[in-house]
């Protein structure tokens, strides 16, 4: 059973995809023990707490320094229900994660991107703003990445990518939540299922997804 803390800041729809597709057996052998939000007024957390799933909050700013806030957290992901983390999921979180935890958690931390990687991504490229970027350079397609999560912005090992259409009539917001309902909220799942299986192998920073 691969054990999951999920990082949140928001409003919690990746997380609450990633629930239902546990909850209807899309994603197998996987259990959410955790939520940490960096955020106490996330809307996240209520949606956790629905599901009876463990929470806590975590704020870098409330850290004296990014040591004292890497090993708080670091503490959370390790005690987790008393079995440890196996795999962080950054759904929708939004503070920079400390080298340590890259390093203590190598291949072992994914994140979903709103942009088909490696375009619209890197330093200044989140939220609202990848979308607004998409509409100014005019591109046709679009769409959200699953990626493990390197040292770098963006730039780790991709796992799974789908494309989504640009409408000439596309608004930030209207592009934002298509992105989300025909790739995000279908693709954070579909890698934690592909990961569970142990189908996920990385090497040369490439993933390779195996047969079942
Ligand atoms: C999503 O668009 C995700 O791609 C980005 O932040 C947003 C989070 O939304 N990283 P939610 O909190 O999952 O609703």
């Amino acid at each position: 059973m691969l054990n999951i803390t999920v990082l949140v800041s928001g409003g919690g729809t990746n997380l609450q995809a990633i629930i239902n597709a546990i909850n209807d057996g899309t994603v197998e052998n996987a259990r959410i023990g955790l939520v940490i939000s960096s955020r106490a007024d996330a809307y996240a957390l209520k949606r956790a707490a629905d599901a009876g799933i463990k929470t806590c909050v975590i704020s870098r700013k409330e850290c004296a320094d990014i040591a004292g806030y890497e090993k708080k957290m670091l503490d959370a992901l390790g005690g987790q229900d008393g079995s440890g983390t196996d795999l962080i999921v950054l759904a929708g979180f939004m503070t920079v994660l400390p080298e340590g935890i890259i390093k203590a958690y190598e291949n072992r931390i994914i994140n979903i991107h709103p942009s088909l990687i490696p375009s619209f991504c890197g330093k200044g490229y989140y939220g609202l703003k990848v979308h607004e970027e998409v509409l100014k350079r005019g591109v046709k397609l679009t769409g959200a990445t699953v990626h493990f999560v390197d040292s770098g912005c963006d730039t780790g090992p991709i796992i799974l990518q789908k494309a989504v259409e640009v409408l000439e009539d596309d608004t930030p917001e209207t592009l934002q939540k298509r992105v989300m309902e025909q790739a995000e909220w279908k693709i954070l799942p579909k890698a934690i299922d592909l990961i569970a299986k142990g189908r996920v192998k990385v090497t040369d920073n490439k993933t390779v997804i195996g047969g079942e």
